[in-house]
């Protein structure tokens, strides 16, 4: 039996390397079959989505994901046009997706929502965000890309700048990361740093140095991933306004860059990478955006296929 089936993905956490290299060689397969091969993998399959946050990437990749390898998707994006507005329980809604779907994804504010769901589901649950805590796929889809890009993770110089704070995605991949050897540059400014109480477990498994100056680090990185500050997730507009626009990566700041450095972003970019970055051949991030279907894919046909494919 392949050792994904029927797993929830909670946390990056639950990952060893070899499951992590295991994940890139079915991605690797999947990317190589034919589509009508594709169609086989998960036909008639039903995932359903619940998403409590807003989403396109993400929600849109696991619908592709899915149609890519024969199955179908249903859900809720929109939470204002569901019954939760009229006060049904995240527990009797997961209840509900799990009967009309053979896999979950949830989005939603709290930490601990995936968790907490995939004990009240039959089904299993992947987290697609939980608040400000993980979100394991997005950090799967990073990795692939570091690998793809650069091929190979350790060895690697990273700089990973922006709101590490709020962002969710930073996390799962810093624990990601944990499983190779890489030197870590978090880059943010003060109000913005890793939030202490990830960083004692972060450091069990991963070297990283903090700092305020991307300037310091910039002609030495190997893998720039910038993130976007996390307005929503302020509790005070004021404080969000003293760090706006923080970093913003734009040609001069590539120029500083080693030739083969890859810019990596988990979008939606708002200011911090400049538009004429886009056209570069070190700007990786809507091919990272397009590797993020593959991932998924692969790992849906892993979770639905006893056998894996
Ligand atoms: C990220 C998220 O939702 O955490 N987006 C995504 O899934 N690609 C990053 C973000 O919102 O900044």
């Amino acid at each position: 039996m392949n050792e994904f089936y029927q797993k929830d993905i909670i946390s990056i956490k639950d990952y060893t390397k070899e499951q992590l290299e295991k994940i890139f060689t079915s991605t690797d397969k999947i990317m190589q079959l034919s589509s009508s091969q594709r169609q086989e993998i998960c036909k008639g399959k039903t995932l359903g989505y619940l998403f409590y946050e807003p989403s396109t990437r993400t929600r849109l990749s696991f619908d592709s994901a899915i149609a890519s390898i024969g199955g179908n998707s249903l859900g809720i994006s929109n939470i204002s046009s569901s019954s939760t507005q009229k006060g049904e329980s995240l527990a009797d809604t997961v209840k509900m997706m799990s009967i009309y779907s053979d896999i979950l994804v949830l989005r939603h504010t709290l930490d601990g929502s995936s968790r907490f769901a995939s004990e009240i589901s039959d089904k299993p649950v992947i987290n697609a965000g939980s608040g400000t805590e993980e979100h394991p796929t997005q950090a799967i889809q990073d990795l692939f890309t570091i690998k793809k890009e650069k091929k190979q993770i350790d060895g690697l110089k990273i700089g990973i700048v922006g709101d590490l704070k709020y962002g969710r995605t930073v996390y799962s991949l810093l624990h990601g990361l944990g499983n190779y050897d890489v030197d870590v540059r978090l880059i943010s400014p003060e109000s913005l740093r890793i939030r202490s109480d990830s960083t004692y477990e972060i450091k069990k498994n991963l070297d990283f140095t903090e700092s305020t100056e991307l300037e310091d680090h910039i002609d030495e990185l190997d893998v720039l991933y910038v993130t976007r500050i996390q307005k929503e997730r302020f509790p005070d507009e004021e404080e969000y306004l003293k760090v706006k626009g923080s970093y913003v990566v734009g040609l001069d700041m590539l120029k500083k860059m080693k030739d083969d450095s890859i810019i990596l972003h988990p979008l939606p970019r708002i200011d911090e990478i400049s538009t004429d970055v886009d056209k570069t051949k070190n700007a990786k991030y809507f091919q990272q955006a397009e590797y993020g279907k593959h991932t998924r894919a692969a790992l849906l046909g892993l979770i639905l296929n006893e056998n894996g494919f």
